[in-house]
């Protein structure tokens, strides 16, 4: 669920008018709505209460300081895989004592980092990896905690570019080395084994998946636990959401009978039977289904265009604001701000400014006619939208703003020429 809906025709974020956020701001305009956010993580935090856990949310996800740090001030702790990222949390006021680090490609000073602060655990996906982070723990005369991220081998049924629990990934250990790598890991004087991690892939909306990869590495876990003390068993993030139909027309509850595909209930409830009597701490690294529907993107239509096969609405924003569609082929739902009762309706791809013929949000879609100067909302871009965005054709990226009932907070200034050469050298 979250606070987007139509009231007298107008879309709303909580208690503001989209239209105002747009006047005051502009567009392309990324708009957060906070009480989504907390909606969305109370939920999963009261679903998990039976255990002993820790949400670590995937900052991957969406990483503005100000979304890391309403999660932080709900107790968060925080799935990170770059120094930038641990430098944000820090930032926002997370604790470290509450992150996970993951991540193939660990730089030797990102590791120094982690370790000085504090970290909860380090999530090692390889022996090279291991062994580099026990020569810096022991450098520093520390014990760095890791947890050996298992491959398990399974699809995942996503899209292939989101897929990463399967032997042919780059990600985690391989099933078959596990075993040795406990005994290697055990011999080490940097390190020790606090718990074990699985991540199979993003945006997944059936429950089995899941099940089977936690089944496959119970026999792991178990050793892990019983033989090196290990405590924790992270078992990723990856819960999907709905894009399709995000938001329906002409009523503000709409959203209470919007079906979803999987919720955190039921994904809660099937793990339970498999992860509690282990007696281990649970953790779930979540960003998609925390972030991801309460994000829109609003754009401006620029021009309206009668191509030779086709009719295409170009809009402000483009491909380097927001790349799923173009990188995953990905279903972002649009409507106008303004909602058309009884719309005409007509085929259309929405398109931007960028020179790429990939650079679309929507390819032969039905929508309400508009006209150049109306206003577009893509929905359910919160995860994967901004923290992905870039300055391809010296783009300016975009603004980015959170609204919690009345407030509106400018959370992301919109970029300026001068941002945009700051780091390039002056010219002589
Ligand atoms: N933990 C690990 C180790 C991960 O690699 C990821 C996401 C997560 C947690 C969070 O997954 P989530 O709960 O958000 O599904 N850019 C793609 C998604 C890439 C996901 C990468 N890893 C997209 O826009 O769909």
């Amino acid at each position: 669920m979250h606070h987007f809906y139509y009231r007298d025709s107008e879309l709303y974020v909580e208690d503001v008018p989209v239209l105002s956020l747009v006047k005051e701001y502009g567009t392309p305009l990324y708009i957060y709505s906070a009480q989504t956010i907390i909606d969305h993580y109370t939920r999963f935090e009261t679903l998990l209460e039976p255990l002993d856990h820790l949400i670590c949310y995937a900052v991957k996800a969406n990483s503005n300081l100000w979304i890391l740090k309403l999660l932080a001030n709900q107790g968060s702790g925080f799935d990170l895989v770059s120094g930038g990222e641990l430098y944000r949390v820090l930032r926002a006021g997370g604790d470290p004592k509450k992150c996970t680090f993951a991540g193939v490609g660990k730089t030797r000073s990102e590791i120094e980092e982690a370790l000085r602060v504090g970290i909860y655990s380090f999530i090692v996906e390889s022996e090279e990896e291991l062994l580099t982070i026990d020569a810096i723990a022991k450098k520093l005369s520390i014990q760095a905690p890791v947890a050996f991220r298992i491959n398990p081998d399974v699809q995942a049924a996503t899209h292939a570019k989101i897929t990463t629990g399967s032997e042919v990934n780059k990600f985690g250990i391989a099933f078959s080395q596990v075993s040795e790598l406990f005994d290697k890991c055990s011999k080490l004087d940097g390190v020790f084994l606090k718990g074990i991690q699985i991540h199979i892939g993003s945006q997944i909306q059936q429950v089995e998946p899941f099940l089977q990869a936690i089944q496959k590495v119970l026999p792991l876990v178990e050793k892990a636990r019983q033989k090196y003390g290990a405590e924790f068993l992270d078992i990723g993030g990856g819960i999907g959401i709905v894009y399709e139909q995000a938001i329906e027309s002409g009523r503000e509850d709409w959203w209470k009978e919007r079906k979803e595909s999987l919720t955190l209930a039921q994904y809660v409830e099937s793990i339970l039977p498999l992860v509690k009597p282990l007696g281990m701490r649970l953790l779930v690294e979540p960003g998609r289904v925390l972030v991801g529907n309460a994000g829109i993107l609003v754009s401006q239509v620029l021009y309206v265009k009668k191509g030779g096969a086709k009719k295409f609405i170009i809009v402000d924003a483009a491909m380097n604001d927001l790349v799923r569609p173009a990188f995953y082929d990905a279903y972002h739902q649009i409507i106008p701000l303004r909602e058309q009762l009884d719309p005409r309706m007509e085929v259309v791809d929405v398109v931007g400014p960028v020179c790429e013929s990939s650079d679309c949000f929507a390819i032969d879609r039905l929508l309400p006619k508009v006209q150049a100067g109306e206003y577009l909302a893509i929905f359910s871009t919160g995860a994967y939208g901004f923290s992905m965005a870039s300055n391809y054709n010296s783009r300016l990226k975009p603004a980015e703003v959170m609204v919690s009932g009345k407030t509106v907070k400018l959370i992301r200034k919109r970029e300026s020429y001068q941002d945009l050469v700051a780091l390039e050298e002056e010219l002589t």
